[in-house]
């Protein structure tokens, strides 16, 4: 008889056929950074993260770095005095974002450091391209996502990442890097990214919800699966190097096609929300926090992510391999 329990039957067998392992490489550690110094203000949707100060966020990567987690993904939360219609102040060379990758870079030369590329923390409308009238200006809004990124490559970024889903920018990025000789920096794009509610505690960490409407109009509908397709083939056309779904728990449809059609590594954001939603229940005492995260990060990586952006990283790094 067909018995496929016998491969169950200890946890020494279950190892053996497992299918799916986690490592601590396959993960990106997304951190947020705040003016001044010695601030570590936790963020209150998510237990367990806050945004430091850069003093404070050098010493947050060291411990990371010693546990093995050595990619990060920095994300920058401006007081509402350094935000304007322009988003000028991602082009400020000693900004608090910038300098803090230089930082970074300068501690920790051998970490990983993919950046933003986006407006919504700059920018006083709060959304993630040019407001004009009321609308998100697609190709101006480009032209300046490709200078921040030349700006970002110069300050040390290994992966410029556009989380700002405008159509062609990541060829325009491409070649704005090329052409000013950064021509091995990498660029992990935001391919696939769905106007989702699970954004909200990121929000609520960089103070960076739109102030006038939503972002349909520029990311994508979760009742789309095909045309993550379209979005997934343009980017690998425009030069990406790699190609991101997110969120990833209720896109797990989305990431198995692009792994199965694109020959591109697949990272996927499990994003704010999909943490606080392990931590509300841990918290309340209905579920196993340690357990209800890796699940969703196995189920994320046995989907055909390569790569992770987790905000467990840090803490579940003893538990990777
Ligand atoms: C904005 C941006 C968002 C996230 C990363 N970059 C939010 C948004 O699109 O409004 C969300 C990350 C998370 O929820 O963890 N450019």
């Amino acid at each position: 008889m067909r018995r496929p329990r016998r491969n169950r039957k200890s946890q020494n067998i279950r190892s053996l056929v497992a299918e799916t392992h986690l490592n601590k490489e396959d993960f990106i550690y997304p951190v947020f950074v705040v003016e001044g110094t010695k601030q570590e203000i936790p963020v209150k949707s998510m237990p367990g993260i806050s945004r430091y100060s850069k003093d404070l966020l050098i010493k947050e990567l060291a411990e990371c770095m010693e546990l093995g987690i050595q990619n990060f993904c920095v994300f920058p939360g401006l007081p509402e005095s350094k935000k304007n219609k322009e988003s000028s102040e991602a082009l400020n060379p000693e900004g608090l974002y910038l300098s803090t990758l230089r930082e970074i870079k300068k501690e920790f030369p051998e970490c990983s450091l993919m950046t933003d590329v986006a407006l919504d923390p700059y920018s006083v409308d709060g959304h993630d391209g040019i407001v004009e009238n009321g609308e998100i200006i697609n190709d101006a809004t480009v032209d300046l996502l490709a200078k921040i990124s030349v700006m970002q490559a110069e300050a040390g970024a290994d992966i410029i990442g556009p989380s700002d889903m405008m159509d062609a920018r990541v060829g325009a990025i491409r070649a704005a890097l090329d052409d000013e000789g950064y021509t091995n920096t990498s660029i992990m794009s935001y391919s696939v990214k769905y106007a989702s509610s699970f954004y909200g505690p990121f929000r609520d960490a960089l103070d960076s919800a739109p102030k006038d409407g939503d972002k349909k109009t520029y990311q994508m509908d979760p009742a789309n699966r095909t045309e993550a397709l379209l979005e997934a083939e343009l980017d690998v056309e425009e030069g990406a190097d790699f190609l991101m779904v997110k969120p990833a728990l209720s896109y797990l449809d989305v990431i198995s096609d692009l792994k199965a059609n694109f020959p591109l590594p697949i990272a996927a954001y499990n994003v704010s929300g999909e943490y606080a939603m392990v931590k509300a229940m841990d918290k309340m005492g209905w579920g196993d926090g340690r357990a209800l995260a890796l699940e969703t990060l196995l189920s994320i990586k046995r989907a055909g992510a390569d790569i992770i952006l987790s905000y467990f990283a840090k803490e579940l790094a003893k538990e990777l391999r």
